[in-house]
C-alpha cells in the first residue's frame, strides 16, 4: 500500500491542523485518536510545526503525521527529519516533485485549474488536492474539473465543515476532504480535548 492509500484507508477526514505550541500537539493527537482519527496533516506555518511533528511521529505511533504547507524542496527535507510520513502542499511545482522523490515522502499537490491538473499530471500525480475547494467554486467547479480527468481522486480543502464534506463524499472523484473543522484554534488553545475528540467522531463517521 503506498503512503497515500494509507491516508485514505484512515478515513473520509483529514484533519489540517495549526499548531502555536509543541505541547498542544500530543495532546491533540491523542483527542483525535480518541474520536477515531488517526491523521493529522500538520501545516508548515507556525514555528511550532516541526516540533510538533517530532513530537506526534515519536510519542503516538498509530497516528498518520504528514506536514501541510509543504512549498519547496528544503521544506520536504525539513519535514523528512523531524518524522513526517507525507507532504501536502497547496499548489505543485516541480521542485516539490524533486522534494518528494528526494525523500521518498508520497506528496499529495494541490490543484485548482485545469492547467494545474495538466500539469501536476505530467509528473504523474493522479491524487490531488482541490484548494481553496468553495472559494473556486464548491462542487460544480469540481465536478467540471475532474469531468476530462477520470483518473483523478481528489481531496477538497478550504470552506469544507461538517455540514457540506457529505456533498462533497458523495463525489465519485472524491476520497477523502480536509479541514481545520475538526481541530479549531480555540479549543486547542483552551485545551478542550473531549470537545475535539467529538468533533473527531462526527467526522470520522461521515460515509463515503
Ligand atoms: C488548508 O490549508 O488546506 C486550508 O487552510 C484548510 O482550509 P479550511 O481552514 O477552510 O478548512
Amino acid at each position: 500500500m503506498d503512503k497515500l492509500d494509507n491516508l485514505v484507508a484512515r478515513g473520509p477526514v483529514v484533519p489540517v491542523v495549526v499548531l502555536d505550541r509543541v505541547e498542544d500537539a500530543v495532546p491533540l493527537g491523542r483527542a483525535l485518536l480518541a474520536g477515531g482519527v488517526s491523521t493529522m496533516e500538520i501545516t508548515l506555518r507556525t514555528d511550532a510545526a516541526l516540533g510538533s511533528i517530532e513530537a506526534v511521529a515519536k510519542d503516538l505511533p498509530e497516528m498518520f503525521v504528514g506536514a501541510g504547507t509543504v512549498v519547496t524542496t528544503e521544506d520536504c527535507q525539513r519535514v523528512k527529519d523531524a518524522g513526517s510520513e507525507f507532504m501536502v502542499s497547496p499548489g505543485f511545482h516541480e521542485n516539490l516533485h524533486k522534494g518528494a522523490l528526494d525523500t521518498g515522502l508520497a506528496l499529495l499537490p494541490g490543484v485548482a485549474t485545469a492547467t494545474d491538473v495538466v500539469q501536476a499530471l505530467q509528473f504523474g500525480y493522479t491524487r490531488l488536492k482541490f484548494f481553496p475547494a468553495e472559494a473556486s467554486g464548491g462542487i460544480a467547479a469540481l465536478k467540471a474539473l475532474t469531468g476530462p480527468f477520470p483518473q483523478l481522486k481528489i481531496c477538497p480543502t478550504g470552506g469544507i465543515g461538517l455540514s457540506n464534506a457529505p456533498d462533497y463524499l458523495a463525489l465519485d472523484a472524491v476520497m477523502c476532504v480536509g479541514g481545520s473543522w475538526l481541530v479549531p484554534k480555540a479549543k486547542i488553545a483552551a485545551g478542550e480535548w473531549d470537545a475535539i475528540t467529538e468533533i473527531a467522531a462526527a467526522a470520522q463517521a461521515l460515509s463515503r
